[in-house]
């Protein structure tokens, strides 16, 4: 899975570095597709595309974006980046490279200065940032937020219907 993706108007929007970190981020993309949240993928990179970066985070307030979801990996600067220039709530996922396994893109995220903050989710933790994004759009969006309780519902029940889980 190497191609952007747009849905009409998003509200979420997700970047990556690299169209390698697409794989990742494209179970965020799908999270948010199962809870009927508009949703883009798109490529920003804070090192390879800069002049790209100010003009995405400049405009993305009137595309109507509420969160953006930033994976990056490495010296991971894309999500610190994106909160200087807007602010709309980021969320950080450090994506685990070859070398270092993420430890470098976890730091190079979470460290942020007093005042520019990045929610920073485990590292490949994809799914949790596109419920995190959910949880934040839920506040003002009574559909989702219904949509939310069944999908923790649901996990719930997947994990007491083990008979391993009560005994029985
Ligand atoms: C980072 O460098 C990207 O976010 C990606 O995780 C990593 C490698 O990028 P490519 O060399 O695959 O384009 O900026």
């Amino acid at each position: 899975m190497t191609q952007s993706q747009n849905n009409a108007d998003p509200v979420v929007s997700v970047v990556g570095g690299s169209t390698s970190d697409f794989p990742l981020l494209k179970k965020a993309t799908d999270l948010l597709d199962n809870l009927s949240i508009s949703n883009e993928l798109r490529v920003v990179s804070a090192h390879r595309t800069p002049d790209w970066l100010y003009e995405y985070a400049e405009s993305a307030e009137n595309r109507g974006i509420k969160v953006i979801i930033a994976g990056a990996g490495g010296a991971a600067h894309l999500p610190g980046m994106l909160a200087a220039k807007t602010i709309i709530p980021i969320i950080g996922v450090p994506v685990p490279l070859e070398h270092m396994k993420g430890m470098d893109s976890l730091l190079s995220i979470v460290q942020m200065p007093r005042g520019v903050p990045v929610a920073t989710v485990a590292i490949a933790g994809a799914e949790n940032a596109a419920i995190l994004a959910a949880e934040i759009i839920a506040t003002s969006d009574s559909k989702v937020k219904d949509k939310l309780r069944y999908w923790r519902q649901e996990l719930t029940d997947s994990v007491l219907k083990n008979p391993e889980a009560r005994g029985n």
